[in-house]
């Protein structure tokens, strides 16, 4: 096992967990907001520090689209793609 620094100076987990029963994250949307996230941050230049990535479930299925930012531990509920200006504005705030 090796210890090291966090590479990244935030991650942006969003849940792209899909269920058989439609109550999910998938569900609403969430394959286009990850990449939507993911293309904004790619755009900026700033994949170096800020890493979107996808996460599993997060038991909180009815309020999705979940997305969690580390380490900041803010954590967005019903999450659409009108938002992702919004999220990106408050992750990247205070990036270096
Ligand atoms: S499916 Fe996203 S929180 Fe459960």
């Amino acid at each position: 096992m090796q210890r090291n620094a966090l590479p990244h100076q935030k991650i942006v987990y969003v849940c792209l967990n899909e269920r058989e029963n439609g109550a999910c994250c998938a569900a609403k949307g969430s394959a286009a907001i990850h990449a939507a996230l993911k293309e904004a941050v790619k755009a900026r230049g700033l994949n170096r520090q800020v890493r979107v990535s996808r996460s599993g479930c997060m038991d909180r299925c009815g309020r999705g689209v979940n997305v969690l930012v580390f380490p900041d531990g803010i954590w967005y509920s019903e999450v659409s793609e009108g938002d992702i200006d919004t999220i990106l504005e408050e992750v990247l705030k205070d990036i270096a």
